[in-house]
This record gives structure tokens, C-alpha cells and sequence, in this order.
């Protein structure tokens, strides 16, 4: 081949760009109208259905060899996918604990993949403005600008940042060059019962295992035992082994208690552990102007993981996680490549993102942070958190009111624990009837919740985490739980 025809254009070159990019418009539009008309009309759906067999059966088929004009591709997508969603983004959705995600936040997600940037750094305008959001975070939980921190997928993997940064630097040894075989003492990390289960998770990938995260038993009222989490240190201390850091919760998991925040840090200050506050649920109520007051003392913390797909309703995911100590956060991640050198100029003059996390490569998640808050504002965000604590005590009030209904924790925020009861029924008789109204309910597609067990009691919880419900959707549900719980108990 000479050199001419090297240089020459290929008929056989290829690309996945559109061949005609009227009818990619038209397509476009098409999505985004039908886009608009699925979130507006979100109340008149089912919140949950059951697929069909041949839409089941549709992701069974093999990958595709050939091609398919998108409109067809968008069909399928609407036919087969759309219509069987989890749910949250539906009204009466408020099972385990996500947010309602928001219109804004998608079209972020969608103008952040036009643009295709990768996060793992570099002097871009996506870079700078990933980073300001990370500054956002900080300003909103009222963390000092000196403080570092990195958006990732979500809560699980921001308290497992943090708890890398932790144990690095308590270990008292170089972990990441030599390992955890190289501790003196093992470690150990104290939590209240009522932690999340991504912390064992954490432990175990870390290395330092699920033994060494303590479950502090926690009070009646589900905030860690502080007395009893003194002495499981002495007596750590006394064994041997290296006491490193406390998981306070700023919210937990089955009920929303958040710990007493100033309390841990003070203790974390005489025993010179580490302060990580597990703020996936709560952290963000620092801004709602009536419930800030509940989690003070979070802004003592060494590191904070907050949720952003949770509070601030972005799409999933985002995650973040902040560290007070930049270095040692930096410090844990860094490990700069001949292939990743910073330059003086250009694309490359800026610091590496990715060396505040374990992702080399990292999407642009934070648009759609970004332009809903530069939409509605932090204050509006704020004003949210407070109406959702406030349908909470209402729904609280309704169960009070009625006497099928009964409270099984205290609510502190806007997680409710209840079930329905029948004074003849045992506690298996109970679980089994209020799972089947949970089922019935999702079933029959009046309102998702879900399910745990505080203190040894089962119940339906409800944690109402969307900015799209409103007081009549918890009358609905009360009514409909009382409705099942008859029909359900009834003879026969
Ligand atoms: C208290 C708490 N921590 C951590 C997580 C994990 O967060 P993610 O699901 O974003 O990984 C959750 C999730 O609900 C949570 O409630």
C-alpha cells in the first residue's frame, strides 16, 4: 500500500455517531417528551408491578450481533423497561431509604454524558466544578474548606474511604505499603448495633475483618450506649488490642436515631480515636432550619460520608465522603504514575482526582448535584428535609389514633416503625401478618414500604425520603394498612 492511500479516507472506517442527525433530533425529542409526561404522571401509576413473562423472558436473549435504528432500541426501552420501575420516584414509595431523584438530575446525567468527561482529574471545567461540589458538601455540614473529600457511587463506598483513611493512620505502622500483617495489635472500630451493614462490609474488604467492628448495644431510644462503649474500649485496651476509631450515626438505618454527636467526639478526643460519622441519612439535615439543632456535633468529625442520592434527591449515584485531614486522605490514595504525571500546562495541569478513592476512572455524578442546587437552592433542599421530618410526625399521629396500629421505635426524624396488631397474635403471628399486608400493598400498587426488626420486634417502616408526598399520600396508607390488616386477620 503506498503512502497515499495511507492517508486516504477509508470507506471501511466506522464510527457510532448518527448518520443522519435530523432523525437523531426527532428521536431525542421524542424521549424527552415522553421523559416529561412519565415524571408528570408518576401519581397515576402504580408505585410498583410485577413484570410479565415475556418481558422477563426479553432479558434472556442473547446480546445483539447486528444493529436496530434507535427508535426501535427506545421501544423496546419503553415498553419492556419504563413501565417496571422500582418505584421511587413515585409518591408512596418509602421503603429501605433512597431518594425520589429529580428531572434536573437527569438531565445532568444526560448532558454529563454528551460531554463525556472522565473525573479522574485533569484541568477541565468538569473537574473544577466536580470539585465544587465537594466543597458544597462541606459548606453545608459546616466541615472547614481545608478539609478534603470525593464524590463516589454512594454511602457504602464513601464509609469505606473514610475507614481507609482511618486505619491508615491509627495503625500506627505503614498499612498500605505493608499490609495488615504488619499491626502491632489488631484494631478495632466501635459502632452502635443499629450500624448499617456496608461497615462489615468495609471492614471485611479492608482487611481487618468483621470482628473488629464492636456493636455497642444501643438504648431504648437506638442511639448508641455511651457508657458501655467506654468500657468495651478499656476493656479492648486492657486485651491488647488497638482501639481506632468510632462509626457515629447521623441517622441510622432501621429507626433514623442519630448518636449523640458531641458526646462521641469528645470521647474520641480523650481516647484519641478516630471520629467517622456515618451521615448517609442525616448529615444534610445540618440545612433544614428546623431540625439542624439534631445532628450538632457533626462537624467535630475526623470524616463524614453523606448521601446525595438520598437528601438531595439526585439520581442515582452519588455519594460523598469528606476527610478534615486532606493529607492523610491523599495520602492513602495517591500514588502517582509515569503515565499520570502532572504537567505545568495544559489538560494535565491540574491535581488528580483520583487520588482521593480507590476509581481511576470517575463519571461526572456531580452535574446533577450541582444544577439542581444552583436550581432550587440549598435553602429549598433544606425546607424539604424539615416537611418529610414533619410527615413523619404526622404519620406517627395517625398511628396513634388508631388502635389496629402500634408504635414500635420512637421517631427522630423521618423514619417510622409501626405495625399492625392483634391482641391474640404472638410475635411470629405478627411478623407473618404485617409482611403480607407489606406484599399486598406493593402488589397491589397503592404504596411500597418495607420491613425490619428494632429490638426484637418486627415491623413495617417507612422512611419517607421524597420530596413528591404529601400528607394524603400517609392517610392512604394508614387507611389501606388497617383495610389489609382486617381482611388479611379476617376467618377463613
Ligand atoms: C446509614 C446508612 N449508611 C450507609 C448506607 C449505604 O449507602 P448507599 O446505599 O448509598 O451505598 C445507607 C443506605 O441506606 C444508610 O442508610
Amino acid at each position: 500500500m503506498s503512502r497515499q492511500d495511507d492517508l486516504a479516507e477509508s470507506p471501511q472506517e466506522e464510527t457510532l455517531d448518527p448518520e443522519d442527525w435530523n432523525e437523531t433530533r426527532r428521536v431525542s425529542r421524542q424521549v424527552v417528551d415522553d421523559a416529561v409526561a412519565y415524571l408528570r404522571d408518576v401519581r397515576e401509576r402504580p408505585v410498583w408491578r410485577e413484570m410479565p413473562a415475556d418481558v422477563r423472558a426479553a432479558f434472556e436473549e442473547p446480546a445483539p450481533r447486528g444493529p436496530m435504528p434507535l427508535p426501535d432500541v427506545y421501544r423496546e426501552v419503553a415498553e419492556r423497561v419504563l413501565p417496571y420501575p422500582m418505584g421511587n420516584i413515585h409518591p408512596r414509595f418509602w421503603a429501605w431509604y433512597m431518594g425520589s431523584s429529580n428531572f434536573t438530575g437527569a438531565l445532568a446525567d444526560f448532558l454529563a454524558a454528551v460531554q463525556g468527561s472522565n473525573l479522574g482529574g485533569g484541568n477541565h471545567a468538569a473537574a473544577r466544578l466536580d470539585q465544587q461540589v465537594v466543597a458544597w458538601c462541606k459548606e453545608m455540614i459546616g466541615f472547614p474548606p481545608s478539609a478534603s473529600g470525593t464524590l463516589v457511587s454512594g454511602g457504602s463506598m464513601a464509609n469505606m474511604i473514610a475507614l481507609i483513611v482511618a486505619r491508615n493512620v491509627k495503625a500506627g505502622v505503614d498499612v498500605g505499603e505493608h499490609g495488615v500483617a504488619a499491626l502491632g495489635a489488631p484494631l478495632r472500630f466501635y459502632g452502635s448495633d443499629q450500624m448499617h451493614n456496608c461497615h462489615r462490609k468495609a471492614m471485611q474488604a479492608i482487611g481487618l475483618g468483621n470482628q473488629s467492628l464492636r456493636r455497642i448495644p444501643s438504648r431504648p431510644d437506638l442511639r448508641i450506649d455511651i457508657e458501655e462503649l467506654g468500657a468495651a474500649i478499656a476493656r479492648d485496651r486492657a486485651d491488647g488490642f488497638r482501639p481506632a476509631g468510632l462509626i457515629a450515626n447521623a441517622g441510622t438505618v432501621n429507626t433514623g436515631a442519630i448518636d449523640d454527636l458531641p458526646a462521641l467526639a469528645d470521647l474520641a478526643a480523650r481516647e484519641g480515636l478516630w471520629l467517622h460519622v456515618d451521615g448517609c441519612i442525616g448529615a444534610l439535615i445540618a440545612v433544614a432550619p428546623q431540625n439542624a439543632y439534631r445532628v450538632r456535633g457533626l462537624e467535630r468529625a475526623d470524616s463524614i460520608a453523606l448521601d446525595p442520592h438520598k437528601w438531595l434527591h439526585a439520581p442515582f449515584e452519588v455519594g460523598c465522603v469528606l476527610v478534615r485531614d486532606a493529607a492523610a486522605h491523599r495520602a492513602s490514595f495517591s500514588m502517582t504514575q509515569e503515565y499520570l504525571e502532572q504537567a505545568p500546562r495544559g489538560l494535565a495541569a491540574a491535581e488528580w482526582l483520583y487520588e482521593y478513592g480507590l476509581q481511576t476512572s470517575r463519571g461526572f455524578r456531580a452535574l446533577k448535584v450541582w444544577m439542581a442546587l444552583k436550581q432550587h437552592g440549598v435553602e429549598k433542599f433544606g425546607r424539604l428535609i424539615d416537611q418529610n421530618i414533619a410527615q413523619a410526625r404526622h404519620l406517627d399521629a395517625l398511628i396513634a389514633a388508631e388502635p389496629l396500629l402500634e408504635s414500635v421505635a420512637p421517631t427522630t426524624i423521618n423514619i417510622v416503625c409501626f405495625r399492625f396488631r392483634l391482641p391474640d397474635l404472638d410475635e411470629a403471628g405478627l411478623k407473618r401478618l404485617n409482611v403480607e399486608i407489606m406484599i399486598r400493598l406493593q402488589e397491589e400498587g397503592v404504596a411500597v414500604v418495607s420491613d425490619t426488626t428494632v429490638h426484637g420486634r418486627h415491623c413495617l417502616r417507612v422512611a419517607i425520603n421524597n420530596h413528591r408526598t404529601r400528607r394524603s399520600d400517609l392517610n392512604l396508607l394508614v387507611q389501606e394498612i388497617v383495610r389489609l390488616g382486617r381482611k388479611i386477620a379476617a376467618p377463613g
